[in-house]
């Protein structure tokens, strides 16, 4: 089995702060959303990805490499513009080779992994498997409706006006090579796009089979700010006590706080769930909870709580 991770888009969003990088290489609790994918891909016993890449893509290849990192092999798939995510799946036929896959949206985060979920998939021999997730507002996802006797999907639509369900499309899908066939059959969307939601109804319509999961751990879109600030509150609040830096006497850390090599902290307070990278100095501040500070950074005479900072681009 091979998977694919989509790293292209543009992040609009999220800007301003993707006007300098990328949506996936944003980091929660100070790493880049896109290595947790991977992770969750390696950890599922996968290790032959290909991920699409777009206007971003020096930046992602900058960050990920070969995929030595992490004991994968990594092969880039440019996107020459961001067309939807079939057409995704489209450019991926020859890297696929014929073989099953994950495809996993870079900018999504699934707490407890992959690993029982590609496992349904190899086990139950389906034609594709997708993921549901329980949602307040499901109008900004793809939405699935089931049959009520059956449990099966019948149906999905793409961000509807009015959703018939709270069941949103979770953006990590497992697919056969069937889904070619769908990909090449469907046209674009109102918003211009190749949708996987149309896709997979292609697969359904024509008697394939389907399956689907509801998750019950969290899952997090990270598309929009506060999603985003979400979701490193979520991965802080797990986080496990460890200061490599110096804190000096004057200081108090609380909770729990991870401090980097060779960051100081000077007259300062610290409240977890707090991160603070390596190299970083801060000085008479005080960091509150929920706060990642990025590496090589320098918070000086300020107070900051539920924050994301990132390091200085020069
Ligand atoms: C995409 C899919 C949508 C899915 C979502 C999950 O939306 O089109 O069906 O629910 O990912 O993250 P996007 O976030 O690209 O608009």
């Amino acid at each position: 089995m091979k998977a694919l991770v989509l790293s292209g888009g543009r992040g609009t969003r999220l800007r301003p702060i993707t006007h300098t990088s990328a949506k996936q290489l944003v980091p929660v609790a100070n790493k880049p959303i896109l290595f947790y994918a991977i992770e969750a891909i390696r950890d599922a016993g996968i290790t032959d990805i290909g991920i699409v890449v777009g206007d971003t893509q020096a930046e992602i290849r900058r960050a990920c490499g070969n995929g030595d990192d992490w004991g994968c092999k990594i092969t880039y798939l440019p996107q020459e513009a961001p067309l939807g995510l079939a057409h995704a799946v489209k450019i991926s036929e020859e890297f696929m080779a014929g073989e099953p896959f994950v495809m996993y949206l870079g900018d999504n985060l699934v707490k407890d992994g992959i690993a029982g979920l590609v496992d349904e998939y190899r086990a139950g021999g389906y034609n594709a498997q997708i993921l549901l997730a329980h949602v307040p507002r499901p109008k900004d996802f793809g939405v699935a409706e089931l049959d009520a006797a059956t449990g099966r999907v019948i149906r999905l639509e793409e961000k509807p006006a009015e959703p018939k369900t709270d069941l949103a499309l979770v953006g990590v899908y497992m697919f056969d090579r069937n889904i070619f066939e769908a990909v090449n059959a469907i046209k674009p969307s109102a918003r211009g796009e190749l949708e996987i939601t149309d896709a997979i109804q292609y697969l359904i319509d024509h008697d394939y089979n389907v399956h689907s999961h509801v998750i019950d751990g969290w899952w997090k879109d990270t598309g929009r700010l506060e999603d985003m600030l979400e979701a490193n509150r979520i991965v802080l609040d797990g986080l496990l006590r460890k200061i490599d830096g110096e804190v000096d006497a004057a200081s108090s850390i609380h909770g729990k706080v991870r401090i980097g090599k060779g960051s100081r902290v000077v007259n300062s307070v610290i409240r977890g769930p707090a991160i603070i990278g390596d190299n970083c100095v801060i000085e008479n501040a005080y960091v509150g909870p929920f706060t990642s500070i990025y590496y090589n950074c320098v918070v000086r005479g300020s107070e900051i709580e539920h924050s994301i900072v990132l390091e200085v681009v020069r």
